[in-house]
């Protein structure tokens, strides 16, 4: 790799630490004025270390200040792993004095997994509760990532939580003492593996009935893509989950590798989502830590909803991005490429295509980035040329630079990639599909250009603010 090239690969729209390392996003929450971000964070090095948990907000999901680390490791407890944030309305905690207080319950990771709690009453400082654990474990190795909400069918708060080869519910009134009311997984899943940083979230189905999601991020063998979030359809009784709507095959929430620990918004007037924008596989070795001091970035904020496709019920995704204005526009006919230069390194492209395309971001230098739907129905990417550097080979040459995924739309292709320094995010077939991947190319990319065996138009937008 080229060290003294002095690359931007920081994202505008993104969010990034100010240094130092994040995974899993944490304590997603609006709090009815502010967005708040926590995430997995070692603030002295760019590599994973003792866990604590960073604290950003935001007015538009888009651009994050960051605040002082709200979580710091316990000497006798263990590092602060991934958790979940709720506001306490009406205090049942009795942590608020006056207020609602903030409720964060995390994992602490020590000689056990155990649940803590962390709380705030000005939502920027926090103390750990005095008798924590709150869910005490001496048993599992696994057993981490409780996720808060509401239970309305039981009038509770409740948590689900990663317990190994399954998750796990629990159940409380003051969010400090909990009981167990239910489990699932254990035959559901399909994809082995440890279960990471559930979440479960009721949506509306296109015919009106209410259908709960159940998010799992899963540690995997490194041939089946190292780490991939799944989901399951079904319903939540209060107690516990059950699938009503199997799949024969795993559903991804993302067609690309680099969106992990996906969770949602707690107190969000609309069910959003935001995740870890990398890969277990080589996270680590991202090469942003040379020039910049950090390493590691979310994805965009995402609305999710439910749609029907080819392939039956399945969550769709539109991106919450700033307005885009467009700058270029470019149609060519049958088999001919259509181009438009790019304005910067942070842009939209809308294709629009009646059949099969293939699609490409790219410099003079040879770098190049492709894309598309092939002729054998498949949304592709390439990101295998994407970079003359090479600093994993899993990153940029194995089975982890392609992707494939079968269409479950018919009709005319609308085609909408956000570009952001070093992060794609393509969605299709009105958010049905949609996929993450990083690239870092040693030189901008300056021109796209598509190709079809039918009419095409492309256009590109540039960030209007
Ligand atoms: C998921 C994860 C969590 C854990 C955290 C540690 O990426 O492994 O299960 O809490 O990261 O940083």
């Amino acid at each position: 790799m080229n060290m003294t090239s002095p690359r931007n690969f920081r994202p505008a729209l993104h969010f990034t630490p100010r240094q130092g390392w994040i995974n899993d996003p944490n304590g997603l929450l609006f709090d009815g004025e502010t967005w708040h971000l926590f995430a997995q964070h070692f603030p002295d090095d760019t590599v994973w270390g003792p866990m604590h948990w960073l604290h950003a907000v935001s007015q538009d999901l888009v651009h994050w200040r960051e605040l002082d680390i709200a979580i710091a490791p316990d000497p006798l407890l263990g590092m602060a792993y991934s958790g979940s944030a709720v506001l306490d309305r009406g205090n049942a905690s009795g942590l608020g004095r006056e207020t609602d207080p903030m409720i964060c319950m995390f994992t602490h990771h020590g000689d056990w997994e155990q649940q803590s709690i962390a709380f705030s009453t000005d939502r920027t400082h926090f103390s750990q509760y005095a008798n924590n654990p709150v869910i005490a474990n001496h048993t599992r190795k696994d057993f981490r990532d409780p996720k808060l909400f509401r239970n309305e069918q039981k009038n509770c708060w409740s948590v689900v939580l990663a317990a190994g080869d399954h998750v796990e519910f629990f159940r409380s009134d003051d969010l400090l003492h909990w009981e167990k009311t239910g489990c699932f997984g254990c035959q559901e899943n399909r994809m082995g593996g440890v279960f990471e940083c559930p979440d479960l979230f009721p949506l509306t189905a296109p015919d009106g009935r209410t259908i709960w999601v159940l998010l799992a991020s899963m540690t995997l063998p490194r041939e089946l893509g190292g780490a991939r979030t799944q989901y399951f359809l079904g319903d939540f009784d209060g107690d516990t989950f059950v699938q009503t709507i199997p799949s024969a095959l795993p559903m991804l929430l993302d067609a690309g590798f680099d969106n992990y620990a996906a969770v949602s918004f707690s107190g969000a007037p609309e069910p959003i989502l935001l995740g870890w924008a990398a890969s277990w596989t080589y996270a680590h070795l991202l090469p942003t830590a040379n020039h910049e001091g950090y390493r590691g970035q979310m994805t965009s904020a995402r609305r999710v909803s439910l749609a029907n496709t080819s392939g039956g019920l399945r969550l769709a995704f539109h991106p919450i991005v700033p307005a885009f204005a467009r700058v270029a526009c470019a149609q060519a006919p049958r088999s001919a490429w259509a181009k438009v230069p790019l304005p910067g390194e942070v842009f939209r492209l809308r294709i629009a295509a009646e059949q099969s395309f293939a699609a490409a971001l790219s410099n003079e230098q040879g770098e190049i980035f492709r894309f598309g739907l092939d002729a054998e129905g498949r949304f592709f990417t390439d990101r295998s040329a994407a970079s003359s550097s090479c600093f994993s080979s899993d990153f940029s040459r194995g089975d982890m630079a392609v992707t494939k995924t079968p269409r479950t739309a018919s009709g005319p292709i609308h085609l909408d990639l956000y570009f952001d320094h070093s992060i794609v995010e393509i969605f299709a077939d009105d958010g049905t599909y949609a996929n993450t991947t990083l690239v870092f190319p040693d030189h901008p990319y300056t021109q796209a250009s598509v190709f079809s065996d039918a009419q095409i138009t492309v256009e590109a937008l540039a960030d209007n603010q």
